[in-house]
């Protein structure tokens, strides 16, 4: 078995640890063919900056390597320049609009007063409420009111399993289905005249109307379900991280939490751990030849503790800076919501920082069997009451 065929993505250990795997396998083969994925897997920083970079050379779109599909999923993440362009930006400019700031802080501020009520009253899972808490933020920022957190759930799941169907073919149909639910949801709330978030700034959009409304509902379904489970994931995996490194709390303060801490919590937990290309002709990757059509994943989460661009990877600088990480990926696909989620993890540091001194770790994570997005579904956690 080769070093990247032992590398099993979705397996628990794995999950529980990837970063240890990824450094094995980026001194290895930083570039290394993977049977059951078939894909190449990349690892090293360089090599997956410039695959997410260069779209000429790596398409997202399956089309542009003779791979159809069907026209009514067609949206601005499965598109490259210069298709993707104009929907991405208004969608950009839509979301730019809406109060992130104020969201933000709102929300944090009930999930604290979610977490204290629970004082004294034995363990319980930080996620449930950490659910609440991020679909009453995409709620806000999307302008909708069809989804809670225990109605979106089957939805995010089902969606974010189907991420690893390259490993594991079952998980596929499900995460369709949740897909098409999710667009239809969309396509419903547009047609309800919607007055708030970027539902109100997008529908009113003249470009928008001569696009086809499937495109744009699959990709405000994208929006909404990329938003809410990063959002999700980023407070399982930063609470565990500072609740198991009280310390940085205290350095994450002031301009230095918003300047340099953010990002190198987000390099450092990476929770978008990879993402997938297509070469669209014969190419070499570090030496290695790979033909056209060939699938190529990036591992960001590997990139970002790549030791010749970061020094001392493994440790959590709150100054690191610069700091090139891969979290939000790189180049035209390059997360459009990287502004939220940095208001958004600023927002978890502080709402630790207000709780931290009466709460308690009680119990190890349970983790989503998924890899391309890692995240904590069980965070066991009890509050003390105060003196
Ligand atoms: C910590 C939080 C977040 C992380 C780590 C993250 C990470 C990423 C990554 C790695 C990509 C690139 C995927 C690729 O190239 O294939 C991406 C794309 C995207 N993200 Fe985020 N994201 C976060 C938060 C958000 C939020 C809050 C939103 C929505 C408000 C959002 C919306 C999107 C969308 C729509 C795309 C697709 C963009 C495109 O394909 O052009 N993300 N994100």
């Amino acid at each position: 078995m080769s070093i990247a065929d032992s590398y099993d993505p979705i397996d628990r250990n794995t999950i529980a640890d990837p970063f240890s795997v990824f450094s094995r396998l980026r001194e290895a083969r930083p570039v290394a063919w993977h049977n059951r994925l078939n894909s190449w897997v990349v690892s090293s920083h360089a090599e997956c900056q410039e695959v997410l970079r260069n779209h000429h050379a790596y398409a997202r779109d399956p089309r542009r390597v003779g791979i159809s599909m069907r026209e009514d999923r067609r949206n601005i993440q499965t598109e490259d320049p210069p298709e993707q362009k104009e929907l991405r930006r208004i969608v950009i400019r839509a979301l730019h609009r809406q109060d992130i700031d104020g969201i933000c802080a709102n929300a944090r501020n009930r999930l604290q007063n979610a977490v204290l009520i629970r004082a004294g009253s034995g363990p319980f899972n930080l996620m449930s409420l950490a659910a609440i808490t991020a679909i009453d933020i995409v709620n806000n920022i999307v302008g909708c009111v069809q989804y809670e957190a225990e109605s979106y759930y089957p939805i995010f799941r089902d969606l974010t399993r189907a991420m690893d169907s390259g490993l594991d073919r079952s998980r596929l149909d499900a995460g369709l289905a949740a897909g098409t639910e999710l667009s239809e949801a969309v396509g419903s709330w547009f047609t309800a005249s919607p007055d708030a978030g970027m539902l109100a700034e997008l529908c009113c959009n003249d470009a928008i109307k001569n696009m086809p409304a499937y495109y744009v509902n699959y990709t405000l379904g994208g929006v909404f379900n990329a938003g809410f489970s990063t959002l999700y994931a980023a407070i399982g995996s930063i609470s565990l991280l500072l609740l198991q490194r009280r310390d940085l709390l205290d350095q994450l303060r002031g301009n230095t939490l918003v300047a340099t801490g953010v990002d190198e919590l987000l390099r450092f937990t990476s929770p978008a751990q990879a993402t997938s290309r297509f070469a669209v002709n014969d190419t070499v990757l570090r030496g290695v030849k790979i033909k056209a059509g060939e699938t190529i994943v990036t591992l960001m989460a590997a990139a970002n503790r790549d030791p010749s661009v970061f020094e001392y990877p493994d440790e959590l600088q709150v100054d690191r800076d610069p700091n090139p990480h891969l979290a939000f990926a790189w180049g035209p696909h390059i997360c459009l919501g990287a502004q939220l989620a940095r208001v958004w993890t600023a927002e978890i540091v502080r709402f630790l920082q207000e709780t931290q001194a009466r709460i308690r770790l009680v119990a190890d994570p349970i983790y989503m069997d998924s890899a391309t997005l890692r995240n904590i579904v069980d965070l066991r956690i009890e509050v003390v009451r105060s003196n």
